[in-house]
């Protein structure tokens, strides 16, 4: 008798869906190899399984309606595939009630719902794999979990937001208006099925909360900390950024301090010369810094149908195994046995050193000038380009919100201003 094997069900047919399918497929003997039994795919579910997505699925139970896989004998593992915060619950809450390990690449699910279905999984001796979450392919969530677990983490930051690194590269590099570059993204698989939470920063701050939590043991939720997107730049911060030496990144970072931990997302300036302003495309990076283990970078594909579906895979691999050997939870999900809540800094006030732009008719640079030191923001440059009809500072360390009042007292005199942090080392 062949060997029957781990049996997964896979709710959601999309793009990352699709790429699952196909890697199953592909790379069946290799998975066998490496686990010493198969993995095999047998029911698929989704709400349309006409729309032809060039895989064949004639060899494999379907649905449209996900609790009926859920529920379906003999299935051992499901992965949930469908994203956002409704349906992929109950598919998740369903599975885990039911005993089965779910495999899932939801960040907004577990950045809004992971307390509840962590608990809900120990409760039930099941496991939720969620490697795929952050940064697509890359095993960053495994380093933090595993090969970093004796280390104290300093600090971390990254790229976790493809669609936003190749809408920024894409201007850069070609001029390319920012509308064009983002449909180009959804074209190429990367953006969500909603881009504002791409471009807003939103999704970038769910992976920032797992990663909080693997990192640095803290429980938080994606509007405890201050969160900015890329949708309000402009071809002129891009070229300013480069006149100035640097290049605007989306990053998203997290920084120990005796207050407490302080997390944000917003687009910063990175020196040229920096890894992370080396990172270009819908690649993903994440720098981590820790007590002992000093700097580590994790590189690689963070979204895109076969990147994702390969760590989704990994996923179910190591779930298959647990399962094997009867053993679940050999590791917590977030590394930790419980996480602290409240561990974030509060964020009563944000300072950096910043690039102010602001756009206007006339002598603009000398206003500006006189309305940063009426706020006590010290200038370190100053470009005034009467072309493009904008004067740029950058500032010493100072209080954004000093910086907020300085442009507001400028009035009509200006449009569009624009405040880009400038990252220091990590
Ligand atoms: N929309 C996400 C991105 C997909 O662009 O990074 C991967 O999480």
């Amino acid at each position: 008798m062949p060997e029957a094997g781990v049996r997964v069900g896979l709710v959601g047919l999309g793009t990352i869906g699709t790429g699952v399918v196909r890697l199953l497929e592909a790379h069946s003997d290799l998975i066998e190899a490496r686990l010493g039994f198969p993995l095999r795919l047998t029911h698929i579910a989704d709400v349309d399984l006409h729309t032809d997505r060039g895989v064949a699925l004639d060899r494999y139970r379907l649905s449209t309606d996900f609790k009926e896989l859920v529920d379906a004998a003999g299935l051992d593992l499901i992965v949930e595939l469908i994203g956002g915060t409704g349906v992929a619950a109950q598919v998740v809450a369903s599975a885990l009630q039911a005993g089965k390990s779910v495999v899932t690449a939801n960040k907004a699910l577990l950045a809004h719902k992971g307390a509840e279905l962590f608990a809900l999984a120990r409760d039930n001796g099941a496991e939720i794999a969620f490697e795929a979450s952050v940064a697509g392919t890359i095993p960053v969530l495994r380093a933090l979990r595993e090969g970093l677990a004796a280390d104290r983490i300093h600090a971390l930051q990254g790229i976790v937001n493809g669609t936003c690194n190749f809408i920024l590269s894409e201007m850069e590099e070609r001029g390319e208006p920012y509308a064009a570059c983002l449909k180009r993204a959804q074209e190429l698989g990367y953006a969500e099925a909603d881009p504002t939470f791409d471009v807003n920063g939103t999704d970038s701050a769910h992976k920032l909360t797992i990663l909080l939590g693997l990192a640095f043991g803290v429980h938080a939720g994606p509007g405890d900390f201050p969160c900015r997107g890329i949708a309000e730049l402009k071809p002129a911060d891009l070229e300013v950024a480069e006149q100035l030496g640097y290049r605007i990144k989306l990053l998203a970072s997290a920084r120990q301090t005796p207050q407490g931990v302080e997390a944000r997302v917003e687009p910063v300036m990175l020196p040229r010369t920096s890894l992370l302003a080396g990172i270009g495309g819908a690649l993903n990076a994440v720098e981590v810094r820790g007590a002992f283990s000093g700097s580590t970078l994790y590189c690689g594909a963070g979204a895109g149908s076969r990147p994702t579906a390969s760590a989704v895979v990994a996923d179910l691999m190591e779930l298959a195994r647990a399962r094997r050997l009867g053993i679940a939870g050999r590791v917590p999900p977030l590394g930790a046995v419980e996480l602290r809540a409240g561990g974030l800094r509060p964020v009563a006030e944000e300072e950096g050193e910043y690039c102010v732009r602001v756009q206007g008719g006339g002598d603009l640079a000398a206003p500006l000038v006189a309305a940063l030191a009426q706020r006590g923001a010290h200038v370190t440059s100053l470009l005034q380009d009467a072309e493009r009809a904008h004067a740029v500072a950058t500032t010493r360390r100072t209080r954004r919100a000093d910086l907020e009042q300085a442009l507001a007292g400028l009035g009509r005199r200006i449009s569009a201003p624009q405040l880009i942090r400038i990252q220091g080392d990590l």
